[in-house]
């Protein structure tokens, strides 16, 4: 029988971006509760939709070995939220395509963690997994993602926008931007 796929996992100086386990369900749940961090989704996510997303999550460790990792902090071992690579559900001109993306609870922005965390995704994409290009997408409004689609090197480009296929029509979170960051781009970053 073909040996199971190995799930990565990283370090970065304060964190760990690990595998997900049944206890990060608690403060997914919390975070993904609270307005101000889903301030840029359509609606707050459900405990049951959490857990969707969780299981949504270890199913692309097990076929791919990367994902969305769960963010653990190292002094103090705490949930803090979720940062990773997956491969784009949307059908867009794009795909496919792996995305970056991004979520941590309020109480641990402006700390650079969000920044940490994707840095060592895009790591990871270009070095380890030898990914051509990433993609990073939000709502238009999301300035906060779109400083730290910028702030990693990531370009945006105005024929990338889309509409999101899941918000509805006229809805102000419907407008999207798409940054791409390429593995050369990538390299100059580091130069
Ligand atoms: C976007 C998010 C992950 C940023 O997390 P964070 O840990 O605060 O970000 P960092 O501290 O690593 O910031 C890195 C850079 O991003 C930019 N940035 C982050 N938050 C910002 C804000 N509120 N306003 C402007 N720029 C911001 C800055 O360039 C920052 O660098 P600097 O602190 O040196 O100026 C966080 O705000 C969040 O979880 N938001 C809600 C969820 C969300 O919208 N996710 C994206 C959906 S696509």
């Amino acid at each position: 029988m073909k040996d199971a796929i190995a799930r990565i996992e990283l370090d970065t100086p304060r964190l760990r971006l690990r595998t997900w386990q049944d206890e990060d369900l608690d403060p997914l749940a919390e975070m993904c509760a609270d307005p101000r961090v889903m301030r840029y989704f359509p609606a707050l996510l459900s405990r049951d939709d959490c857990a969707a997303a969780m299981a949504r999550y270890r199913i692309h460790f097990a076929r791919d070995g990367f994902g969305f990792w769960a963010l653990e902090r190292k002094d103090d071992g705490r949930f803090i939220g979720i940062a990773g690579l997956a491969w784009s559900r949307l059908h867009q001109p794009f795909c496919p395509t792996v995305e970056i993306g991004w979520r941590l609870a309020r109480d641990q922005w402006r700390q650079g963690l969000a920044r940490e965390a994707a840095e060592a995704g895009l790591a990871c994409a270009f070095e380890r997994l030898q990914l051509p290009e990433v993609v990073a997408y939000t709502a238009a409004i999301n300035e906060p993602s779109r400083a730290l689609m910028g702030a990693l090197g990531m370009r945006h480009e105005a024929r990338d926008d889309f509409d999101h296929p899941d918000v509805p029509d006229g809805h102000p979170l419907g407008a999207h931007v798409l940054y791409r960051i390429t593995r050369d781009n990538w390299v100059d970053t580091r130069r």
